[in-house]
C-alpha cells in the first residue's frame, strides 16, 4: 500500500471483538490471564498477548504497526514524547565509555541531551562541525556506537545526505539513527536509503493538530547486530535483567525494538497513553493531505519573503541556490518542508517588533501544527546552546523560525506583511 493508504488503514481492519471500524481506545492498565500458566507464558514471551500497558496496549499497537508500515520498518515502539524516543533509541546501543557521532544541526533539547545529559551517563557525543558525511566519518573511533542526524534539521532546514551517512556508519559497523520528524514519511522514508533506526516526535506533523505529545522508534530490522556482536553485547548476549534473554535469538530482525520495549519502556517507563495514541492515529489519517498544503504554502511564504526588501535573508532549501537544493530533489521528491527561517532588516530589535505584531501566526514553541506558528529559537528552543553552537545549528540572534500552516495562503501572507510593516515599514 502507498503511504496515503497506510495512513488510514495500516495496522487495523476492524476490532476483533466488536467489529468497530474506528480504532477503539483500550483505556486499561492491565489484561487478565486465563490461568497462572498463561500469565507465566506471557512473561516468558512464549505467547503473544498483552500484560500491562507500560509494556504494550492494543490501541497503541495499532499506531506502532501503522508507523512501522509508513516508514518501511519491521517493528516500532511508541513512547510518551519525541524526546523519550530518541533518548531510548540511543541508550539501546550505547554504554558507559562509548560515544555517538552527531551532526550539529539539532533541535535544541536534543542538543542538550547529547551535550549535557548523556555525558553524565558516561556516553560522549562527538559533534561534527557540519553535516558532511566526511566530517562525521572523521570522528568515528572504536568506541562509537551510532551516527545520528535529523533528516531535515530543526530549525536549520538542512537536508542530510543519509545515503552517504549510512555508508559511513556501516563501514564503521554501527547503525545510523535518523530523526524524521520534520519531513515525515510522506516526504521521505530514510530506511530506503540505509537508515537503521528512525525516530519521530509524533507531536508535530504526524499528529498535526498541536493537541498530543508522542514519540516513536522504528526498527528497520536490517542492522546485522550479530555480525558486530562484540560491539553490541546488549543485543547478542544473555540479558540478566530479563532472565537471560538474548534479543537477537528471541526477536530476530526485531531485536533492537524488542530491547527498547523490554528494557527501556518496561523499566524506565515512558509510556504513551492509549488516548494519546488514538488522537495521534486520528491526525495521521490526514497527514498526506496536510503535508501537500504545508509544502505549497511554505514555498509561497519563502518566495514572498525572498522578494521583500524588508527581509535581510531567507533560509529555504527549495531555492535553487541553496546548497541543499540537490538533496531536496534526491530525498524529498523536490518538496521542501514547511519549516523555514529568516531574518528581517534591523536585526534583533526589528525581529522582536515583527514577532510581537503577528496576529494569525501563533507565538510559541512547536512546529507541525495545522496552524501557522512562529518561534524565536535563540531565546527559547535553542537557548541552552552557546552562541557558537547556535551558529553551527543554523541560528543567529535575529533568526525567526516559521512553521507554515494550512490556512489560506492569502491570509498567511497578509499577516506576514502587516507584521513586517509594523516592524520595518510598508513594503517598498
Ligand atoms: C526534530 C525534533 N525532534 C524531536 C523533538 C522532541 O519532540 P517532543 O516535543 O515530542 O518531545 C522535537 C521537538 O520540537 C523536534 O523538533
Amino acid at each position: 500500500m502507498r503511504a496515503e493508504t497506510i495512513a488510514l488503514h495500516g495496522g487495523f481492519d476492524a476490532d476483533p471483538t466488536t467489529k468497530a471500524v474506528a480504532v477503539p481506545i483500550y483505556q486499561t492498565v492491565a489484561y487478565s490471564f486465563d490461568s497462572a500458566e498463561h500469565g507465566a507464558a506471557l512473561f516468558n514471551l512464549e505467547v503473544d498477548g498483552f500484560r500491562y500497558t507500560r509494556i504494550g496496549n492494543p490501541t497503541t499497537q495499532v499506531l506502532e504497526t501503522r508507523m512501522a508500515q509508513l516508514e518501511g520498518g519491521v517493528d516500532a515502539l511508541c513512547v510518551s514524547s519525541g524526546q523519550a524516543a530518541l533518548h531510548y533509541a540511543i541508550l539501546a546501543v550505547t554504554q558507559v565509555g562509548r560515544n555517538i557521532v552527531s551532526v550539529p544541526q539539532l533541535y535544541g533539547t536534543t542538543h542538550t541531551l547529547f551535550a549535557h545529559i548523556l555525558p553524565q551517563l558516561g556516553i560522549e557525543t562527538r559533534f561534527a562541525p557540519d553535516d558532511r558525511p566526511a566530517s562525521l566519518a572523521a570522528l568515528i573511533d572504536e568506541n562509537t556506537r551510532a551516527v545520528y542526524c535529523e533528516m531535515v534539521g530543526n530549525p536549520a532546514g538542512n537536508v542530510c545526505d543519509i545515503e552517504a551517512m549510512a555508508r559511513v556508519a556501516h563501514e564503521a559497523g554501527v547503525p545510523l539513527i535518523v530523526d524524521n520528524t520534520v519531513p515525515t514519511p510522506i516526504l521521505v522514508r530514510p530506511i530506503e536509503y540505509g537508515a537503521d533506526v528512525v525516530v519521530h516526535s509524533l507531536t508535530k506533523f504526524l499528529g498535526g493538530h498541536g493537541t498530543t505529545l508522542g514519540g516513536v522508534i522504528i526498527d528497520s530490522g536490517r542492522f546485522p547486530w550479530q555480525e558486530h556482536a562484540a560491539r553490541f553485547p546488549m543485543l547478542t548476549t544473555p540479558d540478566e535483567s530479563y532472565h537471560g534473554l538474548v534479543y537477537t535469538e528471541h526477536y530476530g530482525a526485531k531485536a533492537y525494538c524488542g530491547r527498547c520495549r523490554s528494557v527501556f519502556q518496561r523499566t524506565m517507563g515512558s509510556v504513551l497513553s492509549p488516548l494519546s495514541a488514538w488522537l495521534l492515529l486520528q491526525g495521521i489519517e490526514t497527514v498526506a493531505l496536510r503535508m501537500e498544503r504545508h509544502v505549497d504554502n511554505a514555498r509561497r511564504v519563502a518566495e514572498f519573503l525572498r522578494d521583500d526588501k524588508r527581509v535581510a535573508s531567507v533560509s529555504y532549501a527549495g531555492f535553487p541556490d541553496s546548497p541543499y537544493y540537490p538533496l531536496v530533489q534526491q530525498y524529498l521528491k523536490g518538496k521542501t518542508c514547511s519549516l523555514l527561517t529568516f531574518a528581517i532588516r534591523g536585526g534583533y530589535d526589528a525581529g522582536t517588533r515583527f514577532y510581537d505584531a503577528l496576529k494569525l501566526f501563533k507565538r510559541l514553541v512547536n512546529l507541525g501544527d495545522a496552524k501557522s506558528l512562529a518561534c524565536h529559537p535563540a531565546s527559547t528552543t535553542h537557548r541552552q546552546m552557546s552562541p557558537e553552537e547556535q551558529r553551527r545549528a543554523g541560528i543567529g540572534p535575529e533568526t525567526l523560525r516559521l512553521s507554515v500552516g494550512i490556512e489560506h495562503i492569502d491570509d498567511i501572507l497578509a499577516d506576514l506583511d502587516q507584521a513586517l510593516a509594523a516592524a520595518v515599514g510598508p513594503r517598498l
